[in-house]
């Protein structure tokens, strides 16, 4: 396999990271990853605001446990109730991605951008989660004014980014043992 292909087998969600800053190199790297993925009729849609400041990073978390706690759905209220969730895991950096809502495809853009960034992360070893309860803060219209997101842009998901703490990483997830793909000749 090549780098790429082991970059790609290799990267799982990462839910715990050391207090250490990731570098503001890497960091660059990362969201330049995001920018270079494809976007539906080349609108390159997305808007990526990178977050290190604790107490912002406290606040949308804080923001979308209030929303989470209304959820009908039992485990994301569950999620919002408990006291010792954050979002983003308490990694230092969090970066939200928000796409035009008028491109044609602002959803599928910002899921491309999402996932180059996730193998960027995992190409410099650090540690990162696709993070889909940022969503619910965004529901409040107030919170794109507070953090600059510019008019006309909706949040679609976050990401959690960090060093990974030393040790056993615990088990991740395997894929299914069957493999979920044809081949028609
Ligand atoms: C659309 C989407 C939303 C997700 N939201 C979250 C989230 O809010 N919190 C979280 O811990 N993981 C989240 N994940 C990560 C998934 O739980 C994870 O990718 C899945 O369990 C497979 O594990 P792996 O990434 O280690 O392969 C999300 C993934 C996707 C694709």
């Amino acid at each position: 396999m090549n780098e790429t292909l082991q970059t790609i087998a290799r990267r799982r969600s990462v839910r715990r990271f050391k207090d250490e800053q990731i570098g503001e190199a890497e960091l660059r790297a990362i969201l330049e990853a995001g920018l270079q993925a494809p976007s539906g009729h080349n609108d390159q849609s997305c808007f990526l605001l990178a977050v290190q400041d604790k107490a912002v990073l406290k606040a949308i978390s804080e923001g979308s446990k209030a929303a989470m706690r209304m959820s009908p759905v039992d485990w994301v209220a569950g999620a919002g109730a408990n006291e010792k969730f954050h979002i983003f895991y308490d990694a230092p950096t969090a970066v939200i991605v928000a796409a035009r809502r008028d491109a044609v495809s602002p959803l599928a853009d910002a899921c491309a951008a999402i996932q180059n960034m996730l193998l960027a992360a995992e190409s410099l070893s650090l540690g990162s989660c696709w993070i889909g309860f940022v969503r619910y803060h965004f529901q409040d219209s107030d919170a794109y004014a507070k953090l600059g997101i510019p008019e006309g842009y909706e949040v679609q998901y976050g990401v959690a980014l960090g060093c990974q703490p030393d040790g056993p990483a615990g088990k991740p997830p395997a894929r299914k043992p069957e493999r979920c793909y044809r081949i028609i000749k």
